[in-house]
């Protein structure tokens, strides 16, 4: 019997309607477009401005989109998979309530929380699912309100991030085709450089979390930087020598989108062209788990059956990692 590998079959996104751009944040921050432009590379980005909708929000229309423009019937999906770093709500599953929504009656649920890799990490679960034979469609959504954690009066973090979804669909494959090798790494040293320090169980909510603007993202940029550049670096070199690829074998680098500049420093050390590095930063910013999904909906017509992606991300923790995917049908 040939080997079962997991293979992406389906592609799906939802991006909410406002356009919050480098302009409108100047009168909100002491910023300007020219700084944010040549320091992240960001032009706009999207933001869900819809009273009483969250992350599932987002999550539902993107898997939606899956599903109508791929006539899958919902019923027929095993799992659904949120990864996201901005649940609904601490307690009752974002995923959950996605499946239900879309009609995976059938399927069981759960988030997935690893900060900017959770999509990555998500690849990893929803590929070993498929490969060991337990399940046959695995839906991996990533989506993230990244405005609900964002202090917009703080302008190191407030221009980076956005609102965003995207999913897809895994399946079995037995020609070889989907996700091929993994090389995904994480360090605690990173708690303290990129953070929400309330509501969680260490510094549960309080009238003085709140006054101290505890319950936003707090970054300390230049560290993460530092870190992002050498490690996303490292995983995609290690994992292009580990199986024999080169920048001509390499059809396309997938890079989570943080900034501008530590994709280049990826795609420069893996000896990369820019035209084959997928790039959407500029239009919606950091969307923490829908980076790597909105890549793959916005490149879909350009991809081709055989081939070779490198995903890559890095992200809070530290989390990060790199995967190796054969891209597995023609759109
Ligand atoms: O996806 C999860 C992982 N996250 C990342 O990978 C993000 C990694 N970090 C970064 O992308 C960058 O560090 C930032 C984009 C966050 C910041 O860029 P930077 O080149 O590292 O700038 P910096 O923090 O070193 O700040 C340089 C200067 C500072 O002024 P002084 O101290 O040199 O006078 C900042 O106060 O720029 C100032 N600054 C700004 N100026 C205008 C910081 N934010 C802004 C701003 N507009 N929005």
């Amino acid at each position: 019997m040939a080997k079962i590998t997991a293979a992406i079959t389906a592609v799906g996104k939802y991006l909410p309607e406002y356009i919050l751009t480098n302009k409108e944040l100047e009168t909100m921050v002491d910023t300007n477009d020219e700084w944010i432009t040549t320091r992240t590379g960001i032009k706009e980005r999207r933001i869900l401005k819809e009273e009483n909708a969250g992350t599932s929000f987002m999550a539902i229309r993107a898997a939606e989109d899956l599903i109508q423009k791929n006539n899958i019937d919902p019923k027929e999906i095993d799992l659904v998979i949120v990864a996201t770093a901005t649940p609904d709500m601490p307690v009752a599953s974002t995923a959950v309530y996605t499946a239900t929504e879309i009609g995976a009656v059938n399927a069981f649920a759960y988030d997935l929380q690893a900060a900017c890799s959770s999509f990555l990490y998500g690849m990893s679960t929803a590929s070993s699912y498929i490969e060991s034979g337990r399940y046959k469609k695995v839906l991996l959504i990533g989506s993230d309100k990244m405005s609900s954690i964002i202090d917009y009066t703080d302008r190191a973090t407030c221009i980076i991030f956005g609102d965003g979804a995207g999913a897809v669909l895994f399946e079995p494959n037995e020609e070889g085709y989907g996700l091929q090798d993994e090389l995904l790494r994480s360090d605690g040293i990173g708690r303290d450089f990129l953070k929400i320090e309330a509501g969680g169980s260490i510094l549960p909510a309080s009238e003085e979390t709140i006054s101290n603007r505890q319950h936003y993202v707090h970054q300390e940029g230049r560290t993460v930087f530092k870190f992002a550049v050498s490690n996303m670096a490292d995983v995609s070199e290690g994992i292009l020598n580990r199986n024999n690829l080169t920048k001509d074998t390499v059809n396309w680098l997938v890079p989570h989108q943080a900034n501008k500049r530590i994709i280049e420093a990826t795609a420069n050390r893996i000896g990369l062209d820019s035209d084959k590095v997928m790039m959407n930063i500029h239009k919606y910013g950091n969307t923490t788990s829908a980076t790597l999904p909105l890549l793959l909906n916005d490149y879909e017509k350009e991809l081709k059956k055989g081939d070779n992606l490198i995903f890559a991300a890095f992200g809070g923790g530290f989390t990060w990692g790199a995967i190796y995917l054969k891209w597995a049908y023609n759109k």
